[in-house]
């Protein structure tokens, strides 16, 4: 399959936020990557392109998971017992250790890898851990899949355990600049991201040293922001200084700019102070849904942040998150928010199945571009997806049946996947 060309099926995509597109056995247009449209039938300008008709599947756009841990896959769904700051030191960090040794890397790597390139996301956003070696090795393997992600090399000099922890704020930027010095003309699919794991792991002058090296090389920024009481309660006590947690990383300029934005994970806690630099940054929310529910973090107010038109997406955050599934962490997306409306304000209406659609497609899309949309002009990443075990006992239309995919995720098998119109993943079956 070359770069140009047709494909037909159940097309839905996001016109807007509001507004889910679809069209019964329609058409979408690639032409070198990039998507030419949708439409009910085929313009003629396009009829000789080659055309693989899908029949009654679906075809939507890929997903961005603006939010995950590849070392903490392989212990995704158990220790769930435990609210962030116990599980961060009773499993996760002994885990991530654990990728000091590169022949553990490479084997467990190569399983976040693979379920990466089956799953529905064509995007996504990664933490490694604090080592360089392993975290190249991670990129290594994502860039031969064709997805196309930010990975990080985590900064973490304090509070880490004996085994998880850099020697110095110092160390901690050279082995940052290393890292950035090897990335330099190696991958085509895969772009490096400054990673500070979040205000406890990073002294004052690491924090202010990672702003530096954003600011005067252009590099975008990843951390964690306001999940947990007890951690929003710590940043505090070490930033004492800070009006907020938000404002803590403003502080060490680290909050980035529109054109350099700041991915902050969850946000579950943030209030308008919080909510107001968020936006004046032009920082992206990566909303963890699944991830707050398993350690017991509470509901981010996502409907508040959407209507103060702060830029969000969604994240699976594996392994608080126990799956790299997007599909389903939309369903929990839609139940929390239900929940907090129920539970916490009912003035804070719940999100809708168009929104949660939008916020896994264009809303993280928009973070790497103009992605997650079958509109023109948008990168040709896309998701073909057999939803025929779904017995029913009657037509359903094409919104229907993205929906149900939704709340019937095992049922939702993956076909084919493309991103900028490249094939790279195929279900043999
Ligand atoms: N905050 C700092 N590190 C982590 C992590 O690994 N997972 C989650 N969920 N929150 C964090
Ligand atoms: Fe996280």
């Amino acid at each position: 399959m070359n770069n140009s060309f047709i494909l037909r099926g159940g097309i839905a995509f996001s016109e807007d936020k509001n507004r889910i597109t679809t069209y019964y056995r329609g058409y979408i247009v690639c032409v070198d990557g990039i998507c030419m449209g949708a439409f009910p039938s085929l313009p003629d300008e396009y009829k000789d392109l080659p055309l693989y008709d899908y029949g009654e599947r679906l075809i939507i756009p890929g997903m961005t998971d603006l939010h995950v841990h590849a070392p903490q896959y392989t212990f995704r769904g158990i220790g769930m017992d435990e609210e962030l700051l116990e599980w961060l030191s009773t499993y996760t960090f002994p885990e991530e250790a654990k990728y000091a040794d590169m022949e553990y890397a490479r084997r467990a790597y190569k399983y976040f890898t693979e379920d990466l390139r089956r799953c529905f996301s064509t995007r996504a956003v990664v933490f490694g851990t604090l080592h360089t070696d392993a975290t190249l090795e991670l990129m290594d393997q994502l860039d031969k899949t064709g997805l196309i992600t930010y990975v990080g090399k985590v900064n973490m000099d304090r509070n880490g355990g004996e085994n998880l922890q850099e020697e110095s704020a110092e160390a901690s930027l050279e082995a940052t600049k290393e890292w950035l010095e090897r990335c330099k003309g190696r991958y085509v699919n895969t772009y490096p991201i400054l990673t500070p794991r979040f205000i406890p792991s990073c002294s004052d002058e690491l924090m202010m040293s990672i702003g530096v090296l954003s600011r005067e090389n252009g590099l975008r920024i990843q951390s964690h922001l306001s999940e947990n009481l007890s951690e929003i309660a710590w940043v505090k006590e070490l930033v004492p200084e800070s009006t907020s947690y938000a404002n803590a990383y403003e502080i060490f300029d680290t909050m980035g700019t529109p054109d350099c934005p700041t991915i902050m994970a969850h946000c579950v806690h943030s209030d308008e102070e919080e909510m107001s630099i968020l936006k004046k940054h032009g920082a992206y929310i990566a909303h963890c849904a699944d991830s707050n529910m398993n350690l017991t973090s509470g509901i981010a107010p996502i409907r508040k942040f959407m209507d103060a038109g702060i830029n969000i997406g969604l994240g699976t955050d594996v392994a608080a998150g126990s799956s790299m599934n997007m599909v389903k962490t939309m369903l929990i997306t839609l139940q929390a928010s239900k929940m907090y409306y129920r539970l916490v304000d009912q003035n804070v209406k719940p999100l809708t199945f168009e929104e949660v659609f939008y916020l896994a497609t264009e809303g993280g899309g928009s973070y790497f571009g103009k992605i997650g949309s079958f509109k023109p002009g948008f990168d040709f990443d896309a998701v073909v997806v057999d939803d025929s075990k779904m017995y029913s006992m009657r037509d359903m239309s094409i919104r229907e049946r993205v929906e149900r995919m939704c709340y019937n995720d095992a049922d939702a098998i993956i076909k084919d996947k493309f991103v900028k119109g490249r094939k790279v993943y195929t279900r043999i079956e």
